[in-house]
C-alpha cells in the first residue's frame, strides 16, 4: 500500500526536516516524505533533503518581481505533486489565501510558542521579556489567519532554569523535534479528524489542543 505522502516546505536550516526524515528511517514511520520546497535557495534543509534522496523544489520568492507572481509559481508547482499533507516547518513566508483555500484542512505548521501566546515573529524574545514561567511549541492546521488555526497539539516546558537566549531556542527545538514526526505520524494514521469544524484526536476532543509531553 502506498504510504502517506508529505511535501515539507522550508526556508533555512531545516533540523525539523531533518527530525520527520530520521523518523522515516523507522520501519513503522507511517509517511514519507515526497518533496522539500524551499524558498531559499540557500537553506541548508536542501542539502538535508539531497542528502536522504528526497526530491527539491527551489522557488526563489526574490528572483519574482511580485508576490503574486511568487504564490501563483508556488501554486503551479504543487500542483503537479501528488500528496496527502504539506508541512510548514519553518517556512517563513505567508501563504496565499487561495493556496490556503484549495489545500483546507491539508496545511499544517510547526510554530514556536503555546500558541494562540505569540502569533507571528521573535517569539523568544517575547518569552525573556515577559518573564514567562513556560515556552513551547505547537502543531496547528493552517487557516487564513497568522498562527490561528486549529491547534491539532503542542508540547511545553520550564523556563525556570534556562537562562539565555539560545538556550531557549535550543530547548524549544528539541521539544519540537519530537512534537513535528509525532503529529504526523497521527495525522498519517488517521488519528486526527475533523468533525464540526474542531480537531479530534483518536477520537478526543482537546478544547486547547492536545498537550504531548516527551
Ligand atoms: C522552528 O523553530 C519553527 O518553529 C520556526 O522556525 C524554526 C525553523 O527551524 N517556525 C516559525 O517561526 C514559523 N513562523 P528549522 O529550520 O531548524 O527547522
Amino acid at each position: 500500500m502506498k504510504k502517506f505522502q508529505i511535501i515539507v516546505f522550508i526556508s533555512g536550516n531545516g533540523s525539523n526536516l531533518q527530525s520527520l526524515i530520521d523518523k522515516t528511517k523507522e520501519s513503522k514511520c507511517p509517511y514519507e516524505i515526497n518533496c522539500v520546497v524551499s524558498n531559499n535557495p540557500e537553506a541548508y534543509g536542501l542539502e538535508r533533503a539531497s542528502i536522504n534522496n528526497i526530491s527539491s523544489v527551489v522557488l526563489d520568492h526574490n528572483s519574482f518581481k511580485s508576490r503574486s507572481e511568487f504564490d501563483s509559481a508556488l501554486e503551479k508547482e504543487i500542483e503537479k505533486m501528488s500528496f496527502d499533507l504539506i508541512v510548514l516547518a519553518g517556512f517563513m513566508r505567508i501563504i496565499n489565501k487561495n493556496f490556503i483555500k484549495k489545500y483546507e484542512k491539508k496545511i499544517i505548521n510547526l510554530h514556536p510558542s503555546i500558541l494562540p501566546k505569540y502569533p507571528g515573529l521573535d517569539t523568544h524574545s517575547k518569552v525573556i521579556e515577559n518573564k514567562d514561567k513556560f515556552h513551547g511549541a505547537t502543531v496547528h492546521f493552517v487557516d487564513e489567519g497568522l498562527d490561528t488555526g486549529k491547534i491539532i497539539g503542542f508540547s511545553k516546558f520550564k523556563t525556570k532554569e534556562i537562562n539565555s537566549y539560545d538556550s531557549l531556542l535550543a530547548k524549544t527545538h528539541e521539544i519540537e523535534h519530537k512534537l513535528l514526526p509525532k503529529i504526523c505520524s497521527l495525522i498519517a494514521l488517521g488519528k486526527v479528524i475533523f468533525k464540526n469544524e474542531e480537531v479530534f484526536i483518536n477520537g478526543k476532543f482537546y478544547k486547547k489542543g492536545k498537550e504531548f509531553i516527551f
